[in-house]
């Protein structure tokens, strides 16, 4: 583990997000007091549409140079649709950081937690314990192409999907890597080679390609439509599951909806090289129907701060803070889950609850 003073960028966003982030900084110090790490948090106002509203756009000129010097980024979720057209607020935030510092991973877990009620009958925590890698950067959400002849019989539609050598290795290096470090050491392909006959066998290519590297992960491959079958059929079966960005959208909604509700689902994009600060956030957005009510479930923003420190290699931390969260919900107690959860409570007693028993581990 790194020894020097995490720098994280704390951007809690709008609506439920500014509600859940105190929770996933507190549990966050909690974990960092008993590991003697230390964690250095700077809150940002901007990626919020009370900030657009003030400023006229998401972000300061220079929000680049102030952001880069974080090794993180810890974001709530962003987005007021009444108030600002969603496409404005996502893209002139959220989007420009994962594209502007080059996060290229997605990273899922997909993890049948306790206390969930999960969608497919007859399935238990430890069934379905899973990571979905996605390339976040390429493929097939490429801005080239066209529209020709438009208003006439001979409209046309073009978009290209777009691999590169570099692209594709990159993103299978990581979940090769990832896969070898666990004990199952296994990796899922989704590929689609016998319909999309260029880019998805040249896809297999590199993975079998790359496979030659690690020898001890066990690879196979399925097509994008028997694999999301797969998910719902036989979730026990995956250990690593990488795609394209395409495949990846799809398979890292549908991953965490096969392990119960939304408002406990974390995810990390990454930059690996560490060249530019990553992104941890939860994988919900900013609620509006509920926001300002206080009864957000917190899991999903404490369980995006646990991927950090996973991703900052404080392995005994992070698993503490998965074993608090798993024991809170274990316990069932309708007193502390919050209502998606089917309890009473409200972002404060789940979070504190968190707290405390990360604070009772030490
Ligand atoms: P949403 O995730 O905000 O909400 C979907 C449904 O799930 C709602 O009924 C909500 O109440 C419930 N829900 C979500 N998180 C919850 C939690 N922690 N606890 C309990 N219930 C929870 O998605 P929606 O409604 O499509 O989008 C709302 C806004 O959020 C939009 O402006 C959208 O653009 C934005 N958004 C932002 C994201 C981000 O910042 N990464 C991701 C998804 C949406
Ligand atoms: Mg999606």
């Amino acid at each position: 583990a790194p020894t020097t003073s995490l720098k994280i960028a704390v951007i809690p966003g709008d609506g439920i997000g500014t509600e859940v982030m105190p929770y996933g900084i507190r549990c966050l110090q909690a974990v960092a007091q008993a590991f003697n790490i230390s964690l250095n948090f700077t809150a940002f106002n901007f990626a919020s549409c009370e900030y657009y509203q003030k400023h006229g756009d998401m972000l300061p000129m220079d929000w680049k140079e102030t952001l880069v010097k974080f090794d993180a980024i810890y974001f709530g979720a962003v987005g007021m649709p009444d108030v600002v057209p969603d496409n404005v607020s996502l893209w002139g935030s959220l989007l420009k950081f994962r594209r502007e510092f080059d996060q290229y991973i997605n990273l899922r877990p997909c993890r049948l937690m306790p206390g969930v009620r999960c969608p497919l009958i007859d399935r238990k925590p430890g069934d379905i314990d899973f990571w979905i890698v996605r390339e976040n950067t390429e493929g097939e959400y490429s801005n080239i192409g066209g529209k020709i002849f438009e208003g006439t019989d001979r409209e046309t539609v073009i978009q290209e999907t777009v691999m590169t050598k570099t692209g594709v290795d990159r993103v299978l290096r990581y979940a090769f890597s990832l896969a070898q470090h666990r004990p199952r050491k296994h990796l899922t392909s989704a590929t689609k080679s016998n319909g999309i006959s260029i880019t998805m066998p040249y896809w297999d290519e590199r993975v079998h390609d790359i496979s030659l590297s690690y020898p001890e992960v066990r690879v196979d491959k399925y097509h994008i439509d028997i694999l999301t079958a797969h998910f719902v059929q036989k979730p026990d079966i995956f250990d690593v599951v990488v795609g394209s960005n395409l495949f990846g959208d799809i398979l890292s909604d549908l991953g965490p909806a096969c392990t119960g509700t939304i408002g406990i689902a974390p995810s990390g994009n990454i930059n690996p090289d560490r060249t530019f600060p990553s992104l941890f956030e939860p994988v919900h957005g900013s609620a509006p129907d509920i926001a300002g009510k206080g009864i957000a479930n917190p899991v999903g923003m404490i369980w995006a701060g646990q991927m950090m420190l996973q991703h900052f290699g404080y392995f005994d931390a992070a698993s503490l803070m998965l074993q608090a969260i798993e024991a809170v919900l274990a316990r069932g107690d309708t007193e502390v889950l919050t209502i998606d959860m089917g309890g009473k409570g409200t972002t404060q007693s789940l979070g504190e609850a968190i707290e405390k028993e990360i604070q009772a581990f030490t």
